[in-house]
């Protein structure tokens, strides 16, 4: 889909890291940003921010978790602009490191909730708007650890495993309705953002977060590999999504990692 000044654009999770980072960035290219996130001063923070540089933007609070909320935001997006042309279901958490067997149910669920099914909200309330109006894209933030393995990460390997999955589905079927209609899966590798800290600020009753000193940008740069900036990413996000790209990876380290796992699934097909 080729990204236009006047367009309409959601990012969930638009508070902080690559969520703000693609606001930012299609607000550069004179899109109207719908900032929307389950910190609700941070988001209207942020929203005040593009708008005070030039763009135009509407803060909505909603917590992705809930399907009602994700309802109330598409609502709120279609009053004040009359369309969607870009879903970016962006918002996540994660959970915290421990062998899958010692991940608590209560933190299982949480991702769940959060990291696949606030995409399928999103897909669920906006999708209708992108197909009556005949055009429009959606981006699903995943993440490289959902080509691969990640171990100590089960719940958000498999969620983003999953989002992966649906996108891929959701992109066949939405080219099945109209060929201006697509999806894409954003799969970084690490990014500096605050995503332990925002974990741990939201998180619910039982759910665990790692310590904050631990991010999986941190770990990375332990490993010597390379840390991108939001910024970075959402460069490449909007170049994929132009390109209609389905999976667009970020990190170029990550590259032997995901081909690893093709090569081993390939190995293990005996046919
Ligand atoms: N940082 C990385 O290394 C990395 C790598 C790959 C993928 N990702 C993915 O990128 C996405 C954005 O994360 P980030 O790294 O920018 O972290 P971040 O903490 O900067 O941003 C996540 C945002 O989501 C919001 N959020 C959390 N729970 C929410 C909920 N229930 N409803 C609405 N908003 C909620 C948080 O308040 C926060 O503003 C996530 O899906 C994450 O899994 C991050």
């Amino acid at each position: 889909m080729r990204i236009e000044q006047g367009q309409v654009a959601v990012v969930t999770g638009a508070a902080s890291g690559i969520g703000y980072g693609l606001a930012e960035a299609l607000a550069a290219r004179g899109v109207h940003v719908v900032l929307s996130d389950v910190q609700t001063d941070a988001v209207e923070r942020a929203a005040a921010t593009l708008a005070a540089a030039g763009a135009t933007t509407l803060a909505v609070a909603a917590d992705v978790g809930d399907a009602d909320q994700v309802g109330a935001l598409a609502a709120a997006t279609i009053d004040r602009f009359g369309r969607v042309d870009l879903v970016c279901n962006n918002a996540g958490v994660v959970s915290r490191p421990a062998p899958m067997w010692e991940q608590g149910l209560a933190s299982w669920r949480w991702l769940i909730d959060v990291a696949l099914l606030g995409v399928v909200h999103g897909v669920h309330h906006f999708v209708p708007h992108l197909i009556r109006q005949g055009g429009g894209h959606v981006l699903n933030t995943a993440s490289v650890g959902g080509l691969m393995p990640l171990p100590t990460l089960t719940p958000y390997n498999a969620v983003k495993h999953a989002v992966i999955g649906l996108t891929e589905t959701l992109d066949l079927e939405l080219r099945a309705v109209a060929p201006t209609l697509g999806a894409s899966v954003l799969c970084p590798g690490p990014v500096a953002t605050a995503l332990s800290e925002t974990s741990r600020a939201n998180r619910p009753a039982g759910a665990r977060t790692p310590d904050p000193t631990d991010t999986l940008a941190d770990r990375a740069a332990q490993r010597g590999g390379s840390v991108l900036l939001p910024a970075d990413v959402a460069r490449i996000a909007l170049e994929g999504v132009e390109a209609d790209r389905v999976h667009i990876l970020t990190n170029p380290e990550t590259a032997a990692g995901v081909r690893a796992r093709v090569e081993a699934l390939l190995a293990d097909v005996p046919w």
